[in-house]
């Protein structure tokens, strides 16, 4: 039970990663708020975690809703712990015929997301002089993808987003990692042609892909005692895919 009477905030908690990182959290003893903007399944999701979760209708993207959630989550906690920015999305094509709605869209989402709550986690976490934030990246922020253009800007920001919190809040005793999945099967993926996963499955040294949970064990030792010592740094959680 590493997170017993910690309370954690994850964003996008209602499916894949999201999910499953807030089931491992639970599972150890923690108090899980989890957002998504997806309402119905966010509240399943927080009702399968038990009765000492929460759930918010949260769109990540707008700063005034992420601010009164995190509001919301210190009124009935008193206190934050670990915050999870995982919400993401995408929305693909080559750069010559990126709609630039689409651009906004997925920086929005994915990278303004997680200015957005550690602005408002910040001084919480400041005061407590304690506090984790993992953010989640991927392996394509730091290989390219082509077709990806807007979400791998997003995520390569994330890492540079990831490095320059963890030098402004060390001094206070907070820690700021990303994780970078590779290949994960989720819904995110599910809409991947065969030829697409063919060519993903035939660059990764494990030869499968990973599961969500793959990831979530990832986060979660981030977050506990055992990474206490570490950093702006970025876990790869890809099979091998990069090295
Ligand atoms: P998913 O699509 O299964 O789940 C994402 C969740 O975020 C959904 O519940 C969705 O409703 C929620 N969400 C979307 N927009 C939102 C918004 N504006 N506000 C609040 N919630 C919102 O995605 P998955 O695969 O679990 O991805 C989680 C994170 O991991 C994302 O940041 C993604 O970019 C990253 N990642 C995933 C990889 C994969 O292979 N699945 C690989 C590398 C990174």
């Amino acid at each position: 039970m590493r997170f017993e009477n910690q309370v954690v905030m994850v964003t996008g908690g209602a499916a894949g990663i999201g999910q499953v990182t807030a089931e491992n959290f639970a599972k150890e003893g923690a108090k899980v708020a989890i957002c998504d903007i997806n309402a119905d399944s966010g509240a399943a999701a927080a009702k399968a975690l038990g009765p000492e979760a929460s759930f918010t209708q949260v769109d990540v993207a707008n700063s005034t809703s992420v601010s009164d959630w995190v509001d919301a989550v210190l009124d009935q906690f008193g206190q934050i712990d670990v915050l999870v920015n995982n919400a993401g999305i995408t929305r693909d094509g080559l750069i010559m015929r990126m709609k630039e709605e689409d651009w906004d869209a997925v920086i929005s989402v994915n990278l303004k997301s997680a200015f957005n709550c550690i602005k408002a986690i910040s001084k919480i976490m400041v005061k407590q002089r304690s506090g984790r934030i993992i953010n989640l990246a991927s392996v394509v922020g730091v290989m390219g993808n082509p077709g990806q253009a807007n979400y791998v800007a997003s995520k390569a920001g994330m890492i540079g987003l990831t490095k320059t919190v963890a030098k402004e809040l060390g001094s206070r005793g907070i820690t700021v990692n990303a994780v970078a999945p590779g290949f994960i099967e989720t819904d995110m993926t599910a809409v991947l042609s065969d030829k697409a996963r063919d060519a993903m499955l035939s660059i990764i040294p494990l030869q499968r892909a990973g599961s969500p949970q793959d990831v979530a064990d990832a986060i979660t030792f981030l977050a506990s005692d055992g990474a206490a010592y570490i950093t702006g740094q970025v876990i790869h959680v890809t099979g091998g895919m990069y090295m």
